[in-house]
């Protein structure tokens, strides 16, 4: 596994406000859509490129052309607020869904949905916005390698030291993030982080006790 923290300065940016307890859901969407362009963008640095010729107004120019898009799949729900961003730079890039999520209580993953198209082969980009424990994206990753995916790379915004080592067993995977912070708390939730990342894209849920001053 090959873990790469973005450095650009609008990543640093868009986390940093991304963090702040004062955005609220519209502002947090705005960011999200933000920083999933940044991590499309590194993502997709070594995609194959086909030579074409095109005739612009004036004459012919030669160009290159992305002709295999990789599989993009977002890992319900959190992963939706990535998927608009990858998908406006990669158009013809197919979709595949799973619903996976942790078990509060254990923290382990419960599986309850997944369609993906077959990736034998293919490059499979996979959008999960927390790298907490790594349960749930170990979960996704094996999955795809087991119905022959070609190589997986993992965005996220936020990775925690801990979720990097549990998917440190798959040799091949690339995890490309804004940040590796410091650790989980009790809950496994990833401090500091930026709290639960689907509550506040979709606005709802209670603050954590700990960013409620509790
Ligand atoms: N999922 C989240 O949304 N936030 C965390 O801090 C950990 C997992």
């Amino acid at each position: 596994m090959h873990i790469m923290e973005m450095e650009h300065p609008l990543s640093r940016d868009v986390l940093c406000r991304l963090r702040d307890r004062r955005t609220g859901p519209a502002s947090f969407r705005a960011l999200s859509r933000a920083m999933g362009t940044l991590l499309a963008v590194e993502c997709t640095r070594k995609l194959k490129t086909t030579p074409v010729q095109v005739s612009t107004p004036l004459e012919d120019a030669f160009g290159e052309v992305c002709t295999t898009p990789p599989i993009l799949v977002p890992v319900l729900r959190a992963g939706l607020g990535l998927l608009p961003s990858f998908q406006e730079l990669l158009p013809d890039a197919p979709v595949g869904f799973v619903a996976v999520r942790r078990n509060e209580e254990t923290a382990k993953p419960m599986w309850f949905y997944d369609s993906v198209p077959p990736p034998e082969g293919r490059q499979v980009i996979v959008l999960d916005p927390m790298l907490a424990t790594g349960g749930t994206s170990g979960a996704v990753v094996e999955y795809l390698y087991e119905r022959g995916a070609g190589s997986i790379m993992l965005a996220c915004v936020v990775a925690a030291p801990e979720g990097a080592a549990e998917l440190g067993r798959f040799e091949n995977l690339i995890i490309i993030t804004a940040a590796v912070d410091r650790e989980l708390d009790e809950r496994w939730y990833i401090l500091p982080g930026l709290g639960d990342y689907g509550d506040r894209f979709f606005g709802e849920g209670t603050p954590h006790p700990r960013s409620a001053g509790l």
